[in-house]
């Protein structure tokens, strides 16, 4: 173990000295890009820092060790067989993210190392990130975000402490202040709420775990303790807020590159570029505050009151069984008496249906060695899928001419929320005459090409883009997008707030819907399509894309390194990310006149307006169904004037 960490300490510092000394003397360029010469520091955040010297700091383990008590016995309660088979535990492995990686290198100098510092925390902990790249990792870094790290975090803020309901508040929680110590004294503690990875952990390999009635020590000489942090959203926080660091506010308000070198001049997230803000959405919620209650207990599992509010609450629900496999009632032994009604599912549901299966078609026969058995990724995309199909309501109403489709956001942030590259979700409406044969639809998808008609529906994403400074600076042409460590100008948002949204909160937390608009307290969206004439149905169908073709053609044809064609073809060869449906459901339509544009039951001069806002577009105006609001359409409000 020692000799271990003295051979990464030598080659860190080598690594690091060679970096800088790159940087201060060169401007790589990657075709006719020009790379922005960053260095660590830009990247610098508070918490605690990679151990150069493997001296007071014990290194992250794999979770091998843990899975011997921890797993095999349950997929739906031991902690490891869903936390292997979940994009939090393949989070280093994730072809994606490898490729995404590789076009930050090229980017921004060494700009890696702050991607590696949340997708391989233990990686970056045990000093081996510094290269920006996997060039140094050992096997076990690809773990992932592990058992053994997320179990030694410490609260930067103990005055949440306790607050988690009910627990005691008389722990004892010694340990804490001694750990912050020395970070308070460096000026490594970090500000509440900042995310960005900057967590805290425990020099010394003491676990910590929400419960405070552990029957018995079973982790040798290690310390065990409880931690009310660990059913905290904050714990989760550290990393579901994402800002990049190398921008700060330039004198228009337009975010410019820092002077490099050194790192962000205030350290202040909400002075950086909002990348992802899933944790401030969730902060600005009604999840956050009383909790939401759901009569269907869709999420939760075994909760015992149903009212959702942490991130735990929803994304680890409460299962029966053993927390390890001697208390577990399936092995029957003697211990079977310490089965709790509340293990938390170590599942980590979200969105992604495709990476965990492509993540374990690269491993190809070692998939099983690391524990990526068929049965655990198959479990583990069908609770993806149902994650998917809990996250949203559709209601279809008729109004006169008009199909109104109302989606409303059930999950505890944006829908969708998160990593905004490639992510979507949308409408797709049929039509029918009393035949039952299609007379129009809007939103089509086609699966071969993984093609969306997008002109004529409505899509929820997010998109990010790079300002003229940046173009003029990176030789990038103006309007690029996609480029994760260069964005810095927000083009659009239009995802769907959580319960209890407030324009002002969502603009201070940096994640205010861009040319679209939500008025406060509303979590839903309505959409509305014109009714063709001879329809007597419509059935609506609500998807959600984790990987769009744009995305992975530019991961495709961007990384320097390769990473981006493995990217892609894993891509095709899982169904091009095949879109999952959400809501889907039909409706029966009476007949109307298609000149009443907004459905009122009159032909007046509010139907003329509707239509000259839409001007020139499709759906709300498109009387004859042409596919363009223009002069027939018109003339045909016109001649049913008054009627
Ligand atoms: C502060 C923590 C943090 C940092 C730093 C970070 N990420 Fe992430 N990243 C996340 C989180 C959290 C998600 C998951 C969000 C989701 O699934 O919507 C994510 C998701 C992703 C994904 C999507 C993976 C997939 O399978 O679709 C990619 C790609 C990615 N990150 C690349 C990067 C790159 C490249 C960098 C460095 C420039 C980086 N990340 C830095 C936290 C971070
Ligand atoms: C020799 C068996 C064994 C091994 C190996 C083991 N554990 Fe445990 N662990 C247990 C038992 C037994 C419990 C108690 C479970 C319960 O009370 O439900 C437990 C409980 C825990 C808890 C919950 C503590 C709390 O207060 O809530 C955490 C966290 C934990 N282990 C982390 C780990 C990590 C991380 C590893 C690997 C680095 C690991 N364990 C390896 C047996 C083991
Ligand atoms: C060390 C940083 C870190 C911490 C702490 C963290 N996450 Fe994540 N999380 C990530 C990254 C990185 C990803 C993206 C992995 C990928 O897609 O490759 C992710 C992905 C996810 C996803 C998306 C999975 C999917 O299938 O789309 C969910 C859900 C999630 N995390 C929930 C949580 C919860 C709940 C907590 C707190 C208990 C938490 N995370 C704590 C870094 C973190
Ligand atoms: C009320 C339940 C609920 C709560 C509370 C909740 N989530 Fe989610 N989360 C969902 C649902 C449902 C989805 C799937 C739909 C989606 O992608 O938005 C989801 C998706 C996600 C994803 C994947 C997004 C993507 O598209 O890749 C991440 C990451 C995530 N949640 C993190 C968190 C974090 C972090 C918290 C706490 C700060 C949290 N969630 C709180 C229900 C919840
Ligand atoms: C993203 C951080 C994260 C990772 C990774 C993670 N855990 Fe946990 N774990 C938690 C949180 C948070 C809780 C408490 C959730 C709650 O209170 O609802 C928890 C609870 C537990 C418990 C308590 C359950 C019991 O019955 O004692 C055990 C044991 C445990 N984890 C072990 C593990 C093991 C083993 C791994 C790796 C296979 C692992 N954890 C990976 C965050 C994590």
């Amino acid at each position: 173990m020692k000799t271990r960490s003295l051979k990464i300490a030598l080659s860190v510092t080598a690594a690091t000295t060679a970096a800088m000394v790159l940087s201060a003397k060169l401007t790589a360029s990657v075709g006719d890009q020009v790379q922005i010469p960053t260095s660590s520091a830009d990247f610098f955040q508070r918490g605690t820092q990679p151990t150069l010297d493997g001296s007071g700091f014990e290194l992250i383990q794999s979770s091998n060790g843990c899975s011997y008590c921890h797993g095999g016995y349950s997929d739906r309660h031991a902690p490891y067989d869903a936390w292997v088979a979940s994009l939090m535990g393949q989070s280093a492995r994730d072809p994606v993210w490898k490729a995404a990686l590789a076009i930050s290198n090229q980017d921004a100098h060494l700009s890696g190392e702050f991607c590696i510092r949340c997708h391989a925390p233990g990686a970056w902990l045990n000093g081996r990130s510094s290269t920006g790249d996997l060039s140094l990792f050992e096997p076990d870094d690809f773990d992932g975000i592990n058992c053994h790290f997320c179990h030694r975090t410490v609260d930067p803020n103990p005055s949440l402490q306790g607050d988690a309901q009910g627990y005691p508040k008389n722990v004892d929680l010694t340990p804490d202040p001694e750990v912050l110590a020395p970070l308070i004294a460096a000026n490594l503690l970090p500000s509440v709420d900042h995310g960005n990875g900057t967590f805290v952990v425990d020099p010394a390999d003491v676990r910590r775990g929400p419960f405070h009635d552990v029957p018995q020590n079973f982790h040798g000489g290690n310390e065990l303790i409880f931690s009310p942090y660990h059913s905290n959203s904050s714990q989760c926080g550290t990393c579901h807020d994402v800002s990049n660091p190398v921008y700060s506010p330039g004198p228009n308000g337009e975010l410019v590159l820092n002077s490099l070198g050194q790192p962000h001049p205030t350290m202040n997230k909400h002075e950086m570029f909002a990348e992802q803000r899933t944790y401030s959405e969730w902060l600005n919620s009604t999840f956050a505050t009383e909790g939401v209650f759901y009569a269907d207990r869709r999420f939760g599992g075994n909760h015992p009151t149903g009212v959702m509010k942490s991130c735990q609450d929803c994304h680890m629900p409460d299962q029966a069984g053993g927390g390890c496999v001697f208390y577990d009632d399936s092995d029957n032994t003697v211990l079977g008496e310490f089965e709790r009604p509340n293990v938390p599912q170590h599942s980590f549901a979200g969105a992604n249906t495709w990476v965990i299966r492509a993540v374990a078609t690269q491993l190809g026969d070692d998939a099983e060695f690391y524990g990526l058995t068929p049965e655990r990724v198959d479990a583990s995309v069908a609770r993806n899928v149902q994650m998917l199909r809990d996250a949203s309501d559709m209601a279809l109403t008729q109004q006169g001419s008009l199909l109104k489709v109302r989606i409303t956001n059930e999950s505890g942030h944006k829908l969708p929320t998160g990593f905004p590259e490639g992510r979507r979700a949308w409408l797709n409406v049929k039509f029918f005459n009393a035949q039952d044969g299609l007379l129009q639809e809007f939103g089509h998808y086609d699966p071969q090409t993984a093609t969306l008609q997008t002109s004529n529906t409505k899509v929820y994403e997010a998109k990010h883009g790079i300002s003229e400074a940046v173009a003029k600076a990176t030789h990038l042409p103006p309007g690029t997008q996609d480029h994760l460590t260069l964005n810095n100008v927000k083009l659009f948002d239009n995802r769907i707030p959580p319960r209890g949204f407030t324009n002002a909160a969502f603009v201070a937390a940096g994640a205010a819907p861009v040319g679209y608009s939500y008025s406060d307290g509303q979590y839903w969206d309505d959409s509305l399509f014109p009714v063709p004439t001879g329809a007597t149905s419509a059935a609506v169908t609500f998807y959600f894309q984790t990987s769009t073709r744009q995305y992975m053609e530019f991961l495709r044809d961007t990384a320097g390194d390769g990473s981006g064609v493995t990217a892609y073809n894993l891509w095709v060869q899982h169904g091009k990310s095949a879109p999952v449906v959400m809501d889907s459901a039909t409706i029966q339509l009476t007949q109307s006149n298609p000149a009443d544009v907004n459905g009122d039951g009159q032909v007046n001069g509010a139907d003329l307006t509707m239509l000259l806002g839409n001007w020139g577009g499709s759906g709300v105006g498109d009387v004859d169904g042409s596919g363009t609001v223009n002069g027939a359409d018109l003339s045909a409000v016109l001649s049913n004037w008054g009627i």
